[in-house]
């Protein structure tokens, strides 16, 4: 039985690693979902140039004018003995030859927590953490369900799902636009895309809940879910393998790698990924958004008054407040801005931070709504570039277009309660907005 009382099936494929793989995902997406939970702060930061963490409550609270200070102050890449090492490099330059680099960078482990990256590498998500040569077979096998043209027919649904969150608050005057609106879309689209039952979303979601909430501070309820899942996907896999359905698990039964079907495990990786790259990535980008909305009362008037600005806002939002930090293994000595870079230890890779250095980008440091080159990564660069851009950049723009037709004027009540997740993913988990 599960925690809603729900018979489960019984483990269909065996795994080793459901422990490690459950603190692997609480790191990765941070340290709440939904509710703010507390979790005892790391300890102090002497120098951030020679001793960062980047799980610290200060970087999650403004991580933006600790890099500004390392990009311009002469600490081009910055190193911690904190996580059996890690280096930070903050210039665009820097970051876009690491993202480029395959032959001294491995992805094996994109994850930096204080477990070792021997212990975090051996869960794979191919091919977030596969390396060439690899690495394109497990990506081409993905790429046609993203594709524009895939994408196009999610985008009536996702209106759907976003008018059928805002029929919830729309009249109240005021709601949570993370917790009520933001966390819900990509959950929502995700779920529809892989098949998964309507009446079992609740259990998902509950999943979430425990894994990414609970789980951090109790590995056995970490455990306990993740085998729980483990269980629920193996059992659907089976389900479609025998009677095929129009979703993406079908489509992963049917596509081959390296000219073989893929094995459950692998489907159960990729599956994985899609829940876990594709939820509180989007789910922060549509959250900043609607949060710098209610405090840029000129911006939001521009999206209520003309449609044909929200392309342009959409890049805009995502440079600015872009939401990931990826991270590589160092596998081969090299120098990067006069720093030798040790192998074995760890590199973070803060596309953000990328973003807005101005000696890549002009005014990169100013929010423009109306920027027109816009050549920003936060959705990586190089052969990892985000494989679900074409949706996630369909997500926000919706979530934005839906919100403002329904509520063209809103505030933020209280900057104060704004708070930020932590980790890899940066996105506000508390927007509380009034109009
Ligand atoms: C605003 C939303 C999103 C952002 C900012 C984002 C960002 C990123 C970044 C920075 C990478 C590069 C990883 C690396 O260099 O190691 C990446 C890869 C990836 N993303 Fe996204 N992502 C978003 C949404 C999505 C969605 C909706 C999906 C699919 C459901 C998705 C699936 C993937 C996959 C599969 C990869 C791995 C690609 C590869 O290794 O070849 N992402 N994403």
């Amino acid at each position: 039985m599960n925690s809603l009382g729900k018979q489960l099936p019984e483990q269909s494929i065996e795994c080793s690693d459901y422990a490690l793989f459950g603190r692997w995902l609480t790191e990765w997406v941070g340290d709440t979902w939904g509710q703010v939970v507390e979790i005892p702060n790391r300890p102090d930061v002497e120098d951030w140039e020679t001793d960062f963490d980047h799980l610290h409550n200060d970087y999650s609270a403004d991580p933006y004018s600790i890099w500004k200070d390392m990009r311009e102050g002469g600490c081009p890449v910055a190193h911690t003995e904190r996580f059996h090492g890690v280096y930070l490099p903050t210039r665009h330059e820097d970051i876009s030859a690491i993202a480029h680099d395959t032959e001294h960078f491995s992805s094996k482990a994109v994850v930096i927590n204080d477990l070792p990256a021997a212990d975090i590498g051996t869960f794979r998500m191919p091919p977030i953490t596969s390396d060439p040569p690899d690495h394109q077979d497990h990506r081409r096998a993905l790429l046609p369900a993203f594709s524009p043209k895939a994408i196009e027919k999610w985008v009536p649904i996702t209106r759907g799902i976003c008018n059928e969150l805002l029929d919830q608050f729309a009249d109240n005057g005021y709601c949570d636009a993370s917790a009520d609106y933001a966390q819900h879309i990509p959950v929502k689209v995700i779920a529809r895309m892989i098949g998964i039952p309507e009446e079992d979303g609740d259990l998902f979601r509950q999943w979430i809940h425990d894994l990414l909430e609970v789980g951090p501070s109790d590995l056995n309820i970490s455990q306990q879910v993740t085998s729980e899942v483990f269980a629920y996907f193996g059992e659907y896999l089976k389900e479609r393998r025998a009677a095929p359905g129009d979703d993406i698990v079908t489509y992963l039964i049917e596509t081959e790698v390296d000219g073989a079907p893929m094995d459950d495990r692998q489907i159960l990786g990729g599956l994985f990924l899609l829940l876990f790259a594709g939820i509180d990535t989007t789910w922060s980008s549509i959250g900043s958004s609607l949060l710098h909305l209610g405090q840029n009362a000129g911006d939001r008037m521009r999206l209520a008054t003309d449609d044909s600005a929200f392309d342009a806002a959409v890049e805009e939002f995502l440079r600015f407040y872009s939401p990931v930090t990826m991270s590589r293994v160092i596998t081969e000595e090299v120098e990067i801005s006069g720093t030798t870079l040790c192998p074995g230890e760890r590199i973070l890779l803060p596309f953000p931070s990328a973003n807005r250095d101005t000696e890549f980008m002009e005014d990169a440091e100013t929010f423009k709504i109306d920027r027109e080159v816009n050549r920003h990564s936060a959705f990586g660069l190089g052969i990892h570039r985000c494989l679900g851009s074409n949706l996630a950049r369909m997500e926000i723009k919706v979530a934005l277009e839906e919100w403002v037709r329904r509520i063209p004027e809103f505030e933020l009540t209280d900057p104060n309660l704004v708070s930020w997740s932590g980790g890899q993913v940066r996105g506000p988990r508390n927007i509380p907005l009034r109009w």
